[in-house]
């Protein structure tokens, strides 16, 4: 099956997810965005983020609970797909957003980020480029600030079925990361270190119980604290890397 760009698919593309996760498990696409976002406050809870940037935003699925999880910083959007974008306003007014274009416009934008927020577009970007990207987004982060990365886990089963489905439009599994891969990219790169790196998503179940306990808020971060005694069992669904710009 041929892969469709993300403009060709941006109206579509949600309800697609929906229907190709919906076949391996219960519960919808909105609570991985918020499980990622959660990990990443917590891990980062003790630092000053008043500037984030959503990079490959898509639609915005993960600005939704940015917004959430982060009610006093600035937020941004970008993505190549304006398609994405002209669906992504509507729905978060309040959000900034940009085509971010290609390398040389995107790097050489003034505007810099306490935190950059990438969530499965690394695999979609072209490996021969994939250097030149990190660089480029890295040129975005303030110092002292962290880009975290997502993307899929091809060890754990589920993972590896979704992204081969017939019915799944977006990916290539030729395209994937292993943890390696990832780390790889930022090497020979000075001024920035791995801050954190492990697999996630073990306890996706947790977020459906939001609705129905005035608790499980709580619960659901003591959760998101056990992730971090899991991040070394290559089963969770995903993997996330955190990269820390060095200067202070
Ligand atoms: C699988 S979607 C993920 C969207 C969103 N991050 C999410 O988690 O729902 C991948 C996104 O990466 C975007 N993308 C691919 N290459 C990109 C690039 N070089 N710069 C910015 N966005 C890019 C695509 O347009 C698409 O919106």
């Amino acid at each position: 099956m041929a892969i469709k760009s993300f403009n060709e698919i941006a109206e579509i593309y949600d309800k697609n997810l929906e229907e190709l996760l919906g076949k391996y498990m219960k519960g919808g696409t909105e609570k991985y965005a918020e499980y990622k976002v959660q990990l990443i406050h917590n891990l980062l809870k003790t630092h000053n983020i008043n500037s984030i940037l959503d990079f490959g935003c898509g639609v915005g699925r993960s600005l939704k609970y940015l917004t959430k999880y982060y009610p006093q910083a600035e937020l941004w959007g970008c993505d190549i797909a304006d398609e994405e974008l002209q669906i992504a306003k509507k729905i978060f007014p309040k959000v900034s957003f940009f085509n971010n274009g290609y390398l040389e416009e995107f790097s050489s934008g003034e505007k810099s980020f306490d935190l950059i927020f990438t969530s499965c577009v690394m695999h979609h970007i072209n490996p021969t480029e994939r250097k030149a990207w990190v660089k480029a987004v890295l040129n975005r982060l303030n110092k002292g600030g962290y880009w975290a990365i997502f993307e899929h886990n091809l060890i754990n089963p589920y993972t590896k079925k979704i992204v081969i489905d017939k019915d799944n439009k977006s990916d290539d599994i030729n395209w994937m990361f292993s943890r390696k891969k990832l780390i790889k990219l930022f090497e020979g790169i000075t001024d920035v270190n791995i801050f954190w790196q492990g697999y996630t998503l073990f306890f996706p179940f947790r977020f459906t119980s939001i609705q129905y306990h005035e608790n499980s808020y709580d619960f659901s971060y003591f959760l998101t604290n056990c992730e971090r005694l899991f991040k070394w069992c290559p089963l969770g669904a995903q993997q996330c890397i955190i990269v820390k710009n060095k200067g202070e």
